[in-house]
């Protein structure tokens, strides 16, 4: 299935649905548990492409990562340490595991190859490698910073990290790395980003600790620590529900409940935003997890542009397109600004939404740093190319409920890589 033909809904978007398990908390399980002594287990774990990676590269690494049908179990290599891989590590299609991986295995004595598909050989890795060398370790990658990255692991000393971009990825692999450092190493935000890495090591045992700093910038201290397996509920992945709820706000008389998501103030950017464009939303967090969670209601209301900038980004990092696409359909102009990291996501994520959205008849203009769509403006049917981008395709799907005539999306078939059945549940609420 690499093009799918999408068509305009011919009623509103009612029920209930559930969405497959955090993707971020879901690679953060894996890796912390093989990190950690004992075995982690990690119910409702992701069945996302991209987490199938990351436990293909802990097994290499010789963690224990047995696959029940509620619980992925991962049997942590302790103090012992991974063990030195006899192949690259592949990565798939997975920024997340290559990224945290480095940070992970930085304090070993150990030399690691760490590869992926074409896509993601394509992505910048100095933000990773740069603080984990100013830590000790020897870090090389690929002409213009991308992979494959050579990692040689060793004694590590604790560092204090200014963030020069706001990045959860970076963050969590300068405190993997600060694991096993000497002395504390701390990780400085210009803009907080998602905090499950935090959360997840206090809750196994690590000594960390968050602290607000001037200007809304944000401390994180780790302190040298081991960690102890722990149990977990994976909640509903927020970015997975987006397309979902998006598509709701979008179709008229639509009432529709997404049970279960992860409600970390981190990632409920859309959330709020949604709510300050007009959108009716009631989400309670009923969970008495690490993680807050609970069921997202949203009933469609006519909508107004809303403006979005640099320090809310991070929390609606992966929404941005979904956002794009509800602004076609909002009275007035909303400008997004501050998001160039939309760039280096598994597509040009500005460029795609932009050439997407324009074939399907919307206002929209292109900055350096984000987009400016003015609305509303009706859709059309056209052919759009998701450029092998997960979000994109979801995008593009959602945008053909709203469109006069069918939607051919190219691509489609990436949305396994976050959200396998897509398709199907989008289906099944219509
Ligand atoms: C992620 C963080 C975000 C996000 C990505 C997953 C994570 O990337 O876009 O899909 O799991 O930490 P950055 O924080 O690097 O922007």
């Amino acid at each position: 299935m690499n093009d799918a033909e999408v068509l305009p809904a011919t009623r509103p978007l009612r029920g209930t649905a559930t969405v497959p398990a955090d993707k971020a908390i879901s690679h953060r399980g894996a890796i912390l548990g093989a990190l950690a002594t004992g075995t982690t287990r990690l119910r409702d774990f992701s069945s996302a492409g991209d987490c199938r990676s990351t436990l293909g590269v802990l097994r290499a690494l010789g963690a224990g990562v047995e696959e029940g049908d509620e619980e992925v179990r991962v049997v942590g290599w302790g103090e012992g340490g991974p063990k030195e891989p006899g192949a690259a590590l592949d990565c798939g299609r997975s920024g997340t595991t290559m990224r945290l991986v480095c940070g992970a295995l930085a304090a070993f004595p150990l030399k690691a190859v760490l590869t992926g598909d074409p896509q993601l050989m394509a992505r910048p890795m100095e933000r990773v490698a740069e603080p984990l060398r100013a830590m000790g370790a020897t870090v090389a990658t690929a002409a213009g910073g991308v992979p494959p990255i050579g990692l040689r692991g060793g004694a590590l000393r604790g560092i204090e990290y200014a963030m020069p971009v706001a990045s959860a990825q970076v963050k969590s692999a300068v405190l993997l790395a600060g694991l096993r450092a000497e002395g504390p190493t701390t990780v400085i935000e210009g803009v907080p980003s998602r905090d499950h890495t935090e959360r997840m090591l206090g809750a196994m045992g690590a000594s960390v600790a968050a602290s607000e700093a001037r200007g809304g910038r944000r401390r994180v201290r780790v302190e040298p620590s081991s960690l102890k397996a722990v149990e977990l509920t994976v909640p509903g992945d927020p970015s997975s529900a987006a397309p979902l709820l998006v598509a709701a706000a979008l179709v008229s008389g639509s009432d529709l409940t997404v049970a279960g998501v992860g409600l970390n103030p981190t990632r409920t950017g859309l959330l709020d935003v949604l709510r300050g464009m007009g959108a009716k939303i009631e989400a309670e967090d009923t969970s008495a997890d690490v993680e807050p969670a609970g069921d997202v209601r949203i009933r469609h209301r006519a909508l107004h542009g809303r403006d979005v900038g640099a320090s809310e980004i991070p929390s609606m990092v992966d929404e941005l397109p979904l956002l794009g696409l509800l602004a076609t359909q909002a009275e007035g102009v909303t400008e997004v600004r501050g998001a160039q990291e939309l760039r280096v996501k598994e597509s040009d994520r500005i460029a795609v939404l932009v050439t997407g959205l324009r074939a399907l008849g919307a206002n929209v203009e292109e900055l350096p740093d984000g987009f400016v769509v003015t609305g509303p403006t009706p859709l059309h049917g056209a052919d759009v190319n998701a450029a092998g981008d997960h979000r994109m395709a979801m995008t593009f799907a959602v945008a053909a409920l709203v469109a006069s005539g069918p939607v051919r999306v190219s691509g489609m078939q990436t949305v396994g890589d976050s959200f396998p059945g897509f398709m199907a549940t989008l289906q099944g609420v219509r």
